[in-house]
């Protein structure tokens, strides 16, 4: 049984001004992951759902990014005004919020599904 039903990583990387790759953090992660967190706790669920803020998810190109765990879905160029939709829609009715996911082909690292790693042994 997870500790949590749902976590939310969002990306907070800051790699200053200017920088080629991009910043989730200066797209807008930090509003975002404080809007996140405080409708959580204002609907009642802080300890059932939980938004973390991380260093580089390794989306960079579609900041700010918010990955969706147990299910891993990936979104991209979210702010704060998308957290209502966010949590009424995935977190408390488990639709995907097809304007936002960032698509298979387009995510750094998704080619190494065709090598999975074996599941964990509890
Ligand atoms: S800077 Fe956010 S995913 Fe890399």
């Amino acid at each position: 049984m997870p500790t949590y039903q749902r976590m939310l990583f969002v990306c907070l990387n800051d790699r200053g001004d200017g920088h080629p790759r991009g910043s989730c953090s200066r797209s807008g992660g930090e509003e975002l992951l404080d809007r996140l967190r405080g409708d959580l706790a204002d609907r009642g669920l802080k300890g059932h759902v939980r938004a973390v803020g991380t260093r580089c998810l390794g989306q960079c190109a579609h900041g700010p990014v918010v990955n969706v765990q147990s299910e891993d879905v990936w979104y991209g160029g979210v702010q704060a005004s998308d957290v209502p939709d966010l949590i009424d829609r995935h977190v408390l009715k488990g639709e995907i919020l097809e304007h936002l996911v960032v698509p298979d082909e387009a995510l750094i690292g998704k080619d190494h599904a065709e090598q999975p790693l074996p599941p964990v042994k509890r």
